[in-house]
């Protein structure tokens, strides 16, 4: 086949899209759905499951292999529903059960994947176990199902450690008795209303294996793991060192990954282990993926075990510059990390946590900041969306699986100018007002750029504004518009698929300073990072993620993929 046909039959490669088999855990490129901000069916202004399943067929529309949904569980959604106040039903602003086991019926049917989040490491203050603790005595049993102590200090004032929150401010809320005097402190590493499970209680060990039963009895596919490295504490809490709180600190260069005595604990393993082993219970291609903030790939790698998780995002593969040799570094010590344990590797841009790609890319070089303020140094719009479009093309030519969030097959920034007052990320409140926080990144999508709301849901309704430069970006302003983002993102996911770069391998290739270039099968893939044009690799251009006049030239910001040869129809 030549490049001319393997153009031409472009049309047949995608609509020849198998169904992922088992291998679909090594492979798959998965959606973040994140339910608040996909589309609403009730014209509250809030996403939900009926909106999902209806726009579910433009997700399969683009090329993507499995979905994962942020929590839709009951909940009073002060961290926007990983505050989990009953882990079996779907809290009525997302819909109901039937609502979800329609959305799953719809997904599988159109050959998509499901996965949920699962929230492990805390629940809602108002979980009818944390409404018992509160009400019964120290050392009680309901108690020893979270983290309740003693606090330090002549009359227990003070807080039993100096753990602070991922969300600023101390980690410890102290109770009132029911005599209205002080009493004990418990643990929370986020929100005050998130309180931390007690994992060494078999009790709640045996109450996740349920969940997890509950929900792959309903069908499921897998779970992605919330805060996967935090579930086992260090053996009598003890303090966070000054060196481990600076290197925690999310103002920390090195990014934003957590250091201590509650984070990756070794006996942590030993929970995955007993997930697993039910997980093989089922169908053999359940998943289970980790969410781990933890310092090191080598440590991430610990997840993956072959008798523990099957991915663990790969969030070193976000934090890093548009860089060449800082890239090729990560994702060098990914693959080796990942081979020594036998799984595969992941990659990953953009998440509900972080400032979406666009933005991020459109800063000069640094730390990555926690949402962006109107009077924050604004992103460079058209410089981020060139580089985010180009570091996308790289990402999706990586073997492994790859983590899309919603709206970046669109090319969307962060909301920048937010209006304060409508903040709802608790890291804005308890930072003192300091740090923006996530809003930014999950303000709702826009479907139709000439209905209310961008299409969002009947009546126009959002629970956050849109940035104006959300109508240019709308779905329907770029299907099967040449040129546009999410052209850009069906034709590398169908090309992805065509020429198997998923399950292939990358060696690199000779380039010049500030450039990457590495094959994958039958392509070279080529990214220049740096500022200047270099002369054009080999091959034939099958694709780029800008448009391309010379075809001599590799411009700077841009990323080529090529031909390496020529096969023949016997091949093809
Ligand atoms: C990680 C989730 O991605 C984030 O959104 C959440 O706030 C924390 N875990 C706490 O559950």
């Amino acid at each position: 086949m030549t490049l001319e046909e393997t153009t031409m039959t472009f049309t047949e490669l995608t609509a020849d899209l198998e169904t992922p088999g088992p291998d679909w855990r090594r492979t798959a490129v998965v959606y973040q759905i994140y339910p608040r901000s996909f589309a609403d069916s009730n014209g509250d202004g809030i996403g939900d499951l009926p909106g999902i399943t209806h726009r579910l067929p433009a997700l399969a529309q683009l090329g993507i292999d499995a979905i994962w949904l942020s929590p839709f569980y009951k909940s009073p959604q002060v961290d926007a529903g990983y505050d989990v106040a009953d882990y079996r039903d779907v809290d009525p602003v997302f819909g109901t059960l039937a609502d979800f086991d329609a959305m799953l019926d719809k997904a599988h049917g159109l050959g998509l994947k499901v996965i949920v989040d699962l929230v492990p490491n805390h629940s809602s203050d108002e979980h009818e176990w944390f409404r018992q603790a509160l009400a019964a005595a120290p050392g009680s049993l309901e108690r020893e199902r979270y983290m309740f102590r003693d606090g330090r200090g002549e009359n227990g004032e003070l807080p039993p450690n100096n753990w602070e929150s991922c969300f600023r401010g101390p980690a410890w809320t102290r109770t009132t008795d029911a005599d209205g005097t002080p009493g004990q402190w418990y643990l929370h590493l986020f929100d005050t209303k998130q309180p931390d499970w007690n994992w060494e209680n078999p009790e709640v060990r045996a109450e996740f294996l349920d969940v997890l039963r509950f929900w792959l009895d309903r069908g499921v596919d897998g779970f992605r793991v919330d805060v996967a490295h935090a579930l086992i504490k260090a053996p009598g809490l003890p303090d966070q060192q000054a060196a481990e709180k600076a290197a925690d600190d999310a103002g920390n260069p090195e990014g934003f990954f957590n250091v201590g005595p509650m984070w990756d604990q070794d006996r942590v393993h030993e929970v995955y282990r007993e997930w697993r082993a039910l997980l093989d219970t089922y169908s053999p291609d359940r998943i289970l993926c980790a969410e781990a903030w933890v310092p090191s790939l080598d440590r991430l790698a610990r997840y993956v075990r072959d008798d523990e998780m099957h991915q663990a995002f790969n969030f070193d593969y976000l934090e890093s510059e548009w860089d060449a040799a800082h890239l090729r570094s990560v994702i060098d010590k990914s693959v080796t990390a990942n081979e020594t344990v036998g799984a595969p590797t992941t990659w990953v841009l953009s998440n509900h946590d972080v400032v979406r790609h666009v933005s991020r890319l459109g800063l000069p070089a640094g730390p990555r900041p926690n949402g962006i303020r109107a009077d924050d140094l604004q992103p460079d719009h058209e410089l981020g969306l060139r580089r985010a479009r180009a570091a996308t093309l790289l990402m999706l030519a990586l073997p492994g699986s790859a983590y899309m969030y919603q709206g970046e097959e669109l090319g969307l920034p962060d909301h920048t100018a937010l209006d304060d007052d409508l903040r709802q990320d608790p890291t804005w409140w308890r930072s003192q007002y300091t740090e923006a926080g996530r809003d930014g990144c999950r303000v709702p999508l826009p479907w139709e750029a000439d209905e209310p709301g961008l299409g969002f849901g009947p009546g126009g309704a959002t629970w956050l504004p849109q940035p104006t430069a959300y109508a240019e970006l709308a779905r329907d302003r770029q299907l099967e518009v040449e040129g546009s983002t999410l052209e850009m993102y069906r034709t590398a996911l169908a090309f992805r698929r065509a020429f198997a770069l998923a399950v292939g391998s990358i060696e690199w290739a000779p380039a010049a300073t500030g450039v990457l270039q590495l094959v994958n099968g039958e392509l070279t893939i080529a990214a220049n990072t740096g500022s200047e044009p270099v002369p054009m690799p080999d091959g034939e251009l099958l694709m780029s993620s800008v448009e391309l006049d010379d075809h001599s030239v590799l411009p700077a910001d841009t990323t080529v993929w090529l031909l390496t040869e020529v096969f023949n129809e016997s091949q093809s």
